[in-house]
């Protein structure tokens, strides 16, 4: 099968969040199953130099846009999966984040800059580089992606399109002189189409038009059908409910797994975990804490925003620094968070350990070294990092929603009795219920067979890409099938 790939991000070409990891991975699975499977992102000055894409395989002339496009050729690292990249330096020759600028502020510019990517992977889905190639089916994903559906969907002859959704609360929402700069046909402004409440919706692109529709586990695609976290979205979901499902994100256990991890102090494997005491100790000394094997060291990274419940975790700050543990946090997003994180470190310097910013390298040490790692998520799609701590022995506490409740089994006394608890998980986001959660994992922590048995089951769970790829290919092909005029 011929897959195209629309999207923003992809590991290790360029990397905000989980997307990348999807995006970077699951095309690999695709391609070890034999498919011939290529990715178009936007030419961001990182991804240009880790594809190699030196060279302009085509220039494009797309409506609307007063100067050619390139598209740059290179590869996913380490495969043979070809990438273009949509060159148009005044949108995308900038430093820093995709989305924002410096300062942490949207890119005035950003419904331009994603309405010309989607109109250049709209050109190559059609075979309109002079590339011949041309795809059976374009896979999308988020709300940089999703205009491709829709321009798709006014062409006779088109592949068949599949949008996935990492997160439903980023939808691309501009207002009504911006829709009208986009060019975009008109009959598209209203309520079947991208309007939304008086705005223009990209997600709804490809909410609307889409042929298929995924979002990355089975609990967030039932989630997503309720006010809680459909954010509006959610009637034109269920409406749309026969052709959404949920498919579980794999990992990538060849960059994620201690036996191989290139990032940490020393491998360890099930069988032999003296490993993880070194990691623990570098990690501790990585983060000012001192060196102590026997305290227990949870660990938070991830985006600090509200859907992650960062919030959650200095709200209970104040009782964990009286308890006989240590904290490590890594992250960044909201000022306000970041703040509140260095001033209670400031505070507290012999329990908490903060790292403020990006560090691909360190998060995988934090993985390796930790005992526990706490995602005390609003909403989380699917989340990754508990299915990494998982692999790490590194016991996750996590909330009940999305990808959480579907990767980690709550150490109850049933599931402990049984062999099949690997974590600890608690239902409510307050942090009542976030401090109990960690009690529970101290009281466990302090009880050496079962903790370990607990370690052991997490770390035999596969979630590796094979099944899941195989969800998508069978996807793949039911939407080519049942599309009006497809052969
Ligand atoms: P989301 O995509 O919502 O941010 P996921 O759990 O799916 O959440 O994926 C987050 C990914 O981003 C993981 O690979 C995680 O290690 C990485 N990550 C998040 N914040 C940081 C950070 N500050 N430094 C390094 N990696 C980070
Ligand atoms: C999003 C979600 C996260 C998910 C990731 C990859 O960023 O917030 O839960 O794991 O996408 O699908």
């Amino acid at each position: 099968m011929r897959i195209l790939f629309v999207t923003s991000e992809a590991h290790p070409l360029i990397k905000t969040g989980g997307l990348a990891d999807v995006c970077g991975s699951l095309p690999r699975a695709l391609a070890k199953l034999g498919h011939d499977v290529r990715l178009v992102l936007p030419a961001y000055p990182q991804a240009r130099e880790r594809a190699g894409a030196e060279r302009t395989a085509a220039t494009l002339t797309l409506p609307f846009t007063p100067e050619p496009v390139g598209l740059r050729e290179g590869c996913l690292p380490d495969t043979s999966v070809p990438v273009y990249l949509v060159d148009y330096p005044l949108y995308f020759e900038r430093e820093g984040n995709p989305y924002v600028t410096p300062d942490g502020v949207d890119w005035p510019d950003n419904a331009l800059r994603f309405a010309l990517f989607a109109r250049a992977a709209t050109a190559l889905a059609l075979d309109q580089a002079g590339l011949d190639w041309r795809p059976d089916v374009v896979h999308c994903h988020d709300w940089q992606s999703a205009l491709t559906p829709a321009l798709l969907s006014e062409e006779p002859h088109r592949p068949a399109t599949v949008f996935t959704i990492h997160n439903l609360s980023y939808q691309g929402l501009f207002d009504w002189t911006t829709f009208q700069s986009l060019n975009l046909p008109y009959k598209w402004w209203a309520m079947d189409g991208l309007e939304f409440y008086g705005r223009m919706s990209f997600i709804k692109g490809a909410l609307v038009f889409a042929d298929w529709l995924t979002t990355v586990s089975p609990t967030y695609a039932r989630e997503i059908l309720t006010p809680e976290f459909g954010y509006g979205l959610e009637g034109l979901l269920a409406h749309r409910g026969e052709k959404l499902t949920g498919i579980l994100n794999g990992v990538d256990y060849s960059m994620w797994d201690p036996r191989v991890d290139t990032f940490i102090r020393r491998h360890y494997s099930p069988g032999d975990m003296k490993g993880k005491a070194v990691n623990k100790a570098a990690l501790q000394e990585r983060f000012g804490l001192q060196a102590q094997p026997d305290v227990p060291l949870f660990a938070h990274v991830g985006r600090l925003v509200e859907q992650k419940g960062a919030d959650l975790l200095l709200a209970v700050l104040p009782e964990l620094i009286k308890r006989r543990m240590q904290l490590v946090v890594l992250g960044s997003g909201d000022k306000a968070l970041e703040d509140a994180l260095r001033a209670a470190q400031g505070s507290h310097p012999q329990n908490l350990g903060v790292v403020i910013g990006y560090d691909e390298a360190l998060a995988h040490q934090v993985e390796a070294g930790a005992d526990a790692f706490v995602m005390p998520s609003r909403f989380e799609p699917c989340g990754l990092n508990q299915i990494y701590s998982l692999r790490y022995g590194t016991v996750p506490i996590v909330r009940r929603t999305g990808g959480l409740a579907d990767t980690v089994i709550d150490a109850d006394a049933l599931a402990l009795q049984q062999g099949r608890a690997t974590g600890i998980v608690f239902d409510h986001p307050h942090p009542k219920a976030l401090l109990a959660a960690v009690d529970r994992a101290l009281i466990l922590y302090d009880q050496p067979d079962t903790w370990q048995a607990l370690r052991a089951q997490g770390m035999d769970c596969d979630y590796s890409w094979t099944r899941s790829a195989e969800r998508y290919l069978a996807l793949y092909a039911r939407a080519g099938r049942k599309r009006p005029g497809a052969a």
